[in-house]
């Protein structure tokens, strides 16, 4: 009956944990802010339904939030427009419709590894090959454009970048992001940047993919900077011929984004934005202390993340990061078994620090616990 592009794809590994967790688990599992939006962002939800605001919305999305996107994106390519600007159904939409606009059977695209758990099922649904290139520990788990290089074959179509990481937390450098450009026009590969994370960046400057390349689709997302996760908004910056063609799909596939909730969003981005410099403030603060308090655990080796809220220890414990979360979770902590991001995941875990410190510190006493009576390496 079904599809054979269902073929393969199976449950994420981070919802098999998360399913699994009862009520009173210390949830390190899934990446969303445990903040709420800003309550001038609430309140502007609630009077856009009440000013009957709850109609379709242009297929692109309201024409003056493309603008208020704009004035946001300018900061990392000045010549934009609003005919590069679609807001879309969360950077999961625009990562699916950007799969389904692009991919062909026998083409292969090249997704990091260890990566997000959306890139390798979007190749496969789309009959594409998925090609991974390594993010390697000793290079901070940041992708290495000869390593990219090297797997470029004339069947290559498109790249996913995701910077900063998920699951990861390593950021692109300025130069990186110019010698991987390079690589991608010189064999005319689409780029498709999910920058989710733009915002959430500790040390330094976020270095977007967007610049004089026309073969860019930037990815981007309210989920994160405004912690909405549920509200599921967010939009695409590409060129003009690419958001035209992409755009029909979004008719097809969704017929518009929420108006009610674009509305909302609008009078998030023209209104104060200390907001999101206080979150990731927090969220830098809870990164030094579980990254210290899991360094402090034998067995576990945790670089510090330069972006997004999750860490990757590697560990050398004798079981296997899936066993390795099932024993947390029986113990009280949900985690995220590394290899659920791609083979390279293999021997980490990742916990999310979007939650309290005080949980943070509870949640790690328990992992200390629960991993003393196992046999390293
Ligand atoms: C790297 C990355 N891309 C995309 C998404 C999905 O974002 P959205 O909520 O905007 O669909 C996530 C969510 O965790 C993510 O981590």
């Amino acid at each position: 009956m079904f599809s054979t592009r269902l073929d393969g794809i199976e449950k994420s590994g981070i919802r098999k944990i998360f399913g699994m967790a009862d009520k009173n688990s210390i949830h390190l599992g899934i990446g969303e802010p445990d903040f709420n939006p800003p309550e001038h962002i609430a309140v502007a939800l609630k009077e856009a339904v009440d000013a009957g605001y709850n109609k379709y919305s242009p297929i692109l999305g309201l024409p003056e939030l493309r603008e208020a996107i704009v004035e946001r994106i300018k900061r990392y390519k000045k010549d934009i427009t609003v005919d590069n600007v679609m807001v879309t159904m969360g950077a999961s939409s625009g990562l699916a419709l950007s799969s389904m606009a692009l991919y062909e059977p026998g083409d292969e695209v090249m997704v990091p590894d260890p990566g997000f758990v959306f890139y390798i099922p979007h190749a496969k649904i789309y009959k594409a090959k998925p090609v991974c290139y390594p993010m390697k520990k000793e290079h901070g788990y940041v992708p290495q454009p000869d390593d990219i290089n090297e797997l470029v074959t004339d069947k290559t179509k498109a790249i996913i970048m995701n910077s900063p990481s998920n699951p990861c937390g390593s950021a692109l450098g300025k130069e990186e992001v110019r010698a991987i450009t390079e690589i991608c026009k010189d064999h005319n590969i689409v780029i498709i940047s999910d920058e989710v994370y733009d915002e959430v960046i500790y040390e330094g400057e976020h270095h977007s993919f967007l610049g004089d390349y026309e073969n860019v689709i930037h990815l981007n997302s309210f989920s994160k900077t405004f912690a909405m996760t549920g509200w599921r908004i967010g939009y695409m910056v590409s060129s003009p011929d690419i958001i035209e063609h992409i755009s029909r799909l979004q008719y097809y596939a969704i017929a518009c984004p929420s108006t009610p909730l674009e509305h909302a969003v609008l009078a998030g981005l023209k209104g104060p934005q200390g907001f999101i410099k206080d979150m990731v403030a927090a969220f830098k603060r809870r990164r030094n202390v579980i990254t210290a308090l899991l360094n402090s655990i034998d067995g576990f080796d945790c670089l510090l993340p330069k972006g997004a809220f999750y860490v990757f220890p590697s560990f050398d414990f004798k079981i296997s990061d899936t066993d390795l979360a099932l024993h947390l979770l029986k113990a009280g902590v949900v985690s995220t078994y590394g290899s659920a991001f791609g083979k390279r995941g293999e021997g980490h875990i990742r916990f999310s620090y979007a939650n309290s410190t005080e949980n943070i510190e509870k949640g790690m006493d328990i992992v200390k616990d629960a991993v003393s009576s196992l046999e390293r390496n």
